[in-house]
């Protein structure tokens, strides 16, 4: 049976109906007893109405449109909304479905929760950096409860895609460079947002995107083109989506990109061939904003009719946006263009889900956990926020132990666009959040200094990008006056995330400009830089004394940014991106392949080469670093950790595991938690392999003077890939081993397979 609330019943009146029948719900069918309750229903459909649970229409919120979405659902027209955010009008469009349709098919509502809901944690690139797998698999499960309440049972998240280009404003919404952390962390926020029973109603379906390559754009420049060659592809592209898919994730979403010259929203390869053949996938795709409709500018289908024809056959269930779906699928189906199967096979993979989610059981907002929203900003809610955002800041640099403050300190300036702007502390993607519940580093710093130190405040420039130089002697004056700066600087919420590409990756606007002015005062600078990408900022690198990373550390900006100046907190976070040292030099990362000719450390930048090489014919440029300006894995603490007595155990068999241990100490006088890494090398390949390769990691918690051994355990199986023909192997042959606090780690072992 299906509860049926009256379109206006009272909160506590639907409250108590709720308490009532929860016990008398029919369970949500698995198994064998949830095929036959699809095939059931699917037996029972028109044509018109498979097409419609085919369909997804985007909330728009005027008034006619809300007349004519409901027209739509009452026909059965649309299976999902997307965008749609207050509780009372999806439960009023969920009425419309359960009570007015022919089959009374519940929607399911879906929306980009994609770093909270209305907390906000940082994105998803600085929660990457904590390397904490527990912290944000906690913070989905917030971000779930805070959308579930809302009636939203589907998050476009977690964004799986990999790039090694920092001009691409997604990488604020990816999890680093890496596949093996990139998989951990997605499996982490998959179990979050899904809990752990689907069909309770704070669990929200989570979506593996975009499938697949689309970090890849050429240029960095958002939309545009990939050329990836399939062993990269199975190599380091897919292995995140694979993860997810062995984690349960319910549903997939198809990208934008032209892949190899077949778009993803129409690749029958990656869709059918390997998510649904080669790995089983059961649950459905939703194709990406009209990245159907795109396949007609793609030059890959004449016109709309042949854009369904093709994103259905290569196995993409449904259609966000654009209407082709439905306005050409019953035409196609009569002209034999298309196979009846592929439809039913799209309709019964979207209703298993609907099932699994327990909609039909359940189909409205939870009024018990509904609660929950009209006090979003919950103390624990907020204090994950925190500490999220504390553990995904990353220092670079603390000359003469600048960090943390001084208690002795009189006066802080705290200056900057980006001091007192809550706005911008959210980044790309910031869902229901609004900009005054963020705490700023100016208001967060004033409170914690007080009483002890005074803090000035100058913002310099307004906004990230102004050009004007009215506000530098605001500024100036302000640090003249202070015992040390905290310059906030960097790029607004604005400058990175969807169609963000940047083709120059220094501080926008007269910022630099602002750090010169300010420099120029000889007060001691801690820069402090909010970023969704990794920037180029060596200039400033230089003449500042401390650099702290921080990302877009959402809601509790400030305090985590208090915390850890103030030494409340030790900084941990970990860079998972490589940072380039000019744009010229993307794509730079570390897990790059050799080349037979590999650049030298000691000679780059030098035109004519070195001794041993006198003409210089190695990969490498002649005026720059060959190497990025800041290495993956790399961030600083406010104590030291030293690596030694590195063992390695072969495993007895193929099938076994080798174990790498190794002693970490802190060796500074600090408590300090440090992220131990492991990266191996397969030397000689049939296919090259990289110099680099992540095959574990730990934080590791240290007192001052503490020791500890680190033990890895490495499947045999894990250090294998996939060859040109599409197989997985495992080559016999050498490999060294490192353990250490980054990717130029040198503590090393070998071992042979
Ligand atoms: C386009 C984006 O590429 C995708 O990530 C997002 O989920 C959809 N729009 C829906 O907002």
């Amino acid at each position: 049976m299906r509860i049926r609330f009256p379109a206006r019943l009272s909160a506590v009146g639907a409250f108590l109906l709720t308490l009532t029948l929860v016990a008398k719900l029919p369970p949500t069918p698995t198994g064998p007893a949830l095929d036959a309750a699809v095939e059931n229903l699917l037996s029972q459909m028109t044509l018109a109405e498979k097409l419609g649970q085919m369909s997804q229409a985007s909330r728009q919120p005027y008034v006619d449109h809300i007349a004519q979405t409901k027209e739509s659902i009452r026909k059965g027209d649309l299976g999902s909304i997307l965008n749609a955010t207050r509780r009372e009008q999806i439960d009023e469009f969920q009425r419309v479905a359960v009570e007015e349709s022919r089959l009374k098919i519940p929607l399911l509502f879906g929306l980009d929760v994609i770093h909270g809901y209305r907390t906000l944690f940082p994105i998803p690139l600085a929660q990457s950096c904590s390397w904490n797998l527990e912290l944000v698999e906690k913070a989905a499960r917030i971000a779930a409860l805070e959308a579930t309440a809302e009636g939203i049972r589907w998050t476009f998240a977690p964004m799986l895609d990999l790039t090694r280009d920092a001009r691409w404003g997604r990488i604020a919404e990816t999890v680093g460079e890496d596949p093996l952390l990139a998989s951990r962390l997605g499996t982490a926020m998959i179990r979050g947002f899904q809990g752990d029973d689907l069909a309770a109603p704070t669990s929200m379906a989570a979506c593996g995107k975009h499938f697949v390559g689309y970090g890849a754009a050429e240029a960095g420049r958002d939309y545009n083109t990939t050329l990836i060659p399939d062993t990269e592809l199975r190599n380091f592209y897919l292995p995140a989506f694979k993860a997810a898919k062995d984690a349960g994730v319910l549903t997939y979403m198809s990208a934008f990109n032209d892949l190899n010259g077949v778009p993803t929203s129409a690749n029958p390869r990656t869709l059918r061939k390997i998510l649904r053949g080669e790995w089983g996938f059961t649950g459905f795709v939703v194709s990406d904003w009209t990245s159907i409709d795109e396949l007609i500018p793609h030059g890959f289908a004449a016109d709309g009719r042949e854009a369904a024809q093709k994103a259905i056959s290569a196995g993409v269930d449904m259609e966000m946006v654009s209407p082709h779906y439905r306005d050409f699928g019953a035409d196609l189906l009569d002209k034999n263009e298309l196979n009846p199967a592929m439809i039913d096979d799209a309709v019964r993979r979207i209703l298993r889900v609907k099932f699994q989610l327990g909609l039909f059981a359940n189909p409205y907002t939870d009024l018990a956990t509904a609660r929950t929203s009209k006090n979003p900003l919950q103390p624990e809610h907020l204090h994950v926020a925190r500490q999220l955002a504390t553990e995904s800041m990353v220092l670079l640099k603390n000359e003469g132990a600048l960090l943390p403050l001084s208690e002795k300190l009189k006066s802080v300036a705290v200056i900057g666009p980006l001091s007192d702007n809550g706005d911008d502390m959210r980044g790309c993607w910031f869902c229901e959040s609004i900009p005054s519940d963020t705490v700023t580093p100016l208001a967060a710093l004033s409170e914690a200094l007080k009483p002890r130190a005074k803090v000035l405040h100058a913002a310099g420039t307004k906004r990230d990008i102004d050009e004007s130089t009215e506000g530098f002697s605001a500024a100036v004056k302000a640090a003249r006056r202070a015992d040390v700066v905290v310059l906030c600087l960097g790029e607004g919420r604005d400058l990175s995330g969807e169609a963000r590409s940047r083709a120059f990756l220094e501080l926008p606007g007269a910022q630099e400009k602002l750090f010169d002015a300010v420099a120029a005062t000889g007060k001691p600078i801690v820069l402090v830089l909010f970023s969704g990408r990794p920037m180029v900022f060596s200039k400033q690198f230089a003449k500042a004394r401390a650099v702290l990373y921080a990302w877009h550390p959402g809601t509790m900006a400030g305090p985590a940014l208090a915390d850890l100046l103030l030494g409340k907190a030790v900084p941990s976070g970990k860079l998972t991106v490589s940072f380039p040292r000019t744009v010229g030099q993307i794509p730079v990362y570390y897990n790059h392949r050799n080349t037979g000719r590999p650049p030298q450390k000691e000679n780059v930048g030098l035109p004519m080469g070195t001794p041993q090489d006198p003409q210089g014919y190695f990969s490498k440029f002649i005026d720059v670093h060959s190497t990025p300006e800041y290495p993956f894995g790399h961030g600083l603490s406010y104590t030291t950790f030293a690596y030694s007595d590195l063992k390695i155990t072969q495993p007895e068999n193929a099938q076994g595991s080798l174990t790498a241990t190794a002693t970490v100490k802190n060796t500074g006088a600090r408590d300090g938690v440090e992220v131990v890494q492991l990266y191996i090398r397969d030397l000689v390949g049939s296919v090259t392999r990289p110099v680099r390769e992540l095959k574990g990691f730990e934080r590791v918690q240290l007192k001052a003077g503490e020791q500890r051994t680190v033990v890895f355990s490495l499947p045999t199986r894990e250090l294998g890939f996939f060859n040109e023909e599409g197989r997985y192997i495992i080559e016999a042959g050498k490999f060294h081993l490192w353990i250490g606090g980054n990717s130029e780690a040198t503590l090393r072992g070998e071992f042979e397979l």
